[in-house]
């Protein structure tokens, strides 16, 4: 049986204070709404179908590649209203799993047994919290069987005490969900279409509700404001360092390293404090990651040592090299095995091949470096003339002096040594010591300037 997923996203989201919709707003850095449909999506539905109200444009265009289907609630009557506004869009033979847009850590293990559903039978997701204030509350009889969800604003004194509440995720058939919805009327102190309302009307048509209690609040739980939203931060942050201990990773301090995205992390890496991973990153075995550093859409092979203060954008660093402190890798650079790079040293759209060293304050750009290459502290490939960029090559064993400009596009020869301070504008030859400087010299007599009085 295929599975419709409707996704509530028409609330306004007012106590965000933002400009941005509430539901763009970033945990882990994939907007809140994404994390929703990734794990809508891992479900495999037929469809999902998104009822929006307010930011659609906003909204629409971030997930313009998608596929989904929209629909619009052009006025917000309440959650039954919204579901009633996607119904036409659902499938008529199929289950249908309602989510809700704000509330982006349920755990798809969480919602499969939602979908272990009968015909005529309808399902909900309950928590127990601390302070049930502002949610629907489970109401049972006597022999703990469901009888109905009464809104915060309709229950009575004794109902309030109540502290199993509604989380608003639920699943039905189609058909069910439909005739219940059809029914719904806004007869309550919010003048709204409660869609929790469809349970008491199923339990007197003896349609079976079965209630599943969430075990981990806050994977249930909106965002609505900037509290929540660093609150549900944290804990997923929490969630991956656990995940990431258990598999062999040693981090000094887990509440202080932050992943934004899709992070393989092998066994026996170290990680210090205060490291962010963005994007697509892959660390091996035995790398050890300094504080401060932050790594985004890069690979790190095995035993690579990156220390502290380092920026490593789209990059792969293979086994073995030594990198930083205070280094930045920028895009599209390739260092191969046991390559340093020490402080205060750009790399940028670079392949720099075995052994070689870059180790201080250089800038290499758009260049192929050999391998086992040494280049001395300042120097610069100079690869830009204002308009256009060029290349420059090093062959294998050169050595490059301190200080020394390359300006591209310009080969030095393998084996080459560059003298220091030198400023090579013509192809260096192979095996042989280019020198650009002036010859030293001291000038006689010549005095040092001094201040001129007034
Ligand atoms: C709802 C539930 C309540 C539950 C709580 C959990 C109802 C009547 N109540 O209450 O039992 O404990 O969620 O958080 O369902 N939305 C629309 N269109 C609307 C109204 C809401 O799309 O017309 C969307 C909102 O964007 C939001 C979700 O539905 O994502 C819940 O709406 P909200 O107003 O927060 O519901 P509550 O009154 O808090
Ligand atoms: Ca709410």
């Amino acid at each position: 049986m295929s599975l419709s997923i409707i996704i509530l996203a028409a609330g306004k989201g007012t106590r965000m204070k933002s400009s941005k919709s509430k539901i763009l707003h970033c945990v882990a850095g994939k907007p809140i709404l994404q994390h929703v449909l990734d794990t809508a999506f891992s479900l495999k539905p037929e469809e999902v179908v998104v009822v929006y109200g307010h930011d659609a444009e906003q909204v629409r265009n971030h997930f313009r590649e998608w596929s989904l289907t929209w629909v619009e609630q052009a006025e917000q009557l309440g959650t039954g209203h919204a579901v009633a506004q996607a119904l036409p869009h659902v499938n008529k033979n199929n289950k249908v799993l309602v989510l809700y847009a704000d509330v982006p850590l349920v755990d798809v293990n969480t919602l499969k047994p939602l979908l272990e559903l009968q015909k005529d039978q309808l399902s909900l997701l309950s928590v127990k919290l601390d302070n049930p204030t502002g949610y629907g509350r489970i109401i049972r009889n006597q022999e703990n069987q469901f009888l109905e969800i009464v809104e915060h604003k309709d229950a009575s004194n004794e109902q309030l005490e109540i502290n199993e509440v509604n989380t608003g995720i639920l699943a039905g058939y189609y058909a069910d969900l439909k005739k219940f919805i059809d029914n719904l009327s806004n007869d309550n102190v919010q003048k709204e279409y409660y869609l929790t309302d469809i349970f008491a009307n199923a339990v007197k048509e003896n349609i079976l509700v079965k209630t599943m209690l969430a075990d981990k609040p806050i994977e249930v739980e909106g965002i609505n404001n900037r509290k929540q939203l660093a609150s549900i931060e944290r804990y997923y942050q929490q969630k991956r360092a656990d995940q990431l201990m258990e598999n062999g990773v040693t981090l000094l301090d887990p509440s202080r390293l932050d992943i934004r995205g899709n992070v393989t992390i092998e066994n026996d890496v170290t990680i210090d404090i205060n490291v962010i991973l963005e994007g697509d990153v892959k660390i091996g075995q035995g790398c050890q990651i300094g504080a401060n550093t932050s790594i985004s859409d890069s690979v790190i092979e095995s035993n690579t040592q990156i220390f502290a203060n380092c920026v490593i954008e789209n990059s792969l660093i293979k086994s073995g090299c030594r990198i930083g402190p205070f280094a930045r890798i920028r895009p599209d650079s390739e260092l191969n095995e046991n390559v340093h790079i020490g402080n205060f040293v750009e790399i940028k759209k670079s392949v720099v091949k075995t052994k070689s060293k870059i180790n201080h304050l250089s800038y290499i750009g758009d260049s192929e470096v050999g391998s086992q290459v040494n280049i001395g502290a300042g120097t610069i490939t100079c690869n830009y003339d204002g308009a256009n960029k060029y290349k420059t090559t090093i062959g294998d064993n050169a050595f490059i002096g301190s200080c020394t400009q390359m300006v591209a596009p310009v080969t030095i020869g393998e084996g080459a040594t560059i003298g220091a301070g030198s400023t090579i504008t013509t192809d260096a030859p192979e095996h042989k010591l280019t020198i650009s400087r002036a010859k030293q010299r001291s000038i006689e007599g010549w005095q040092r300037p001094v201040k001129k009085t007034k």
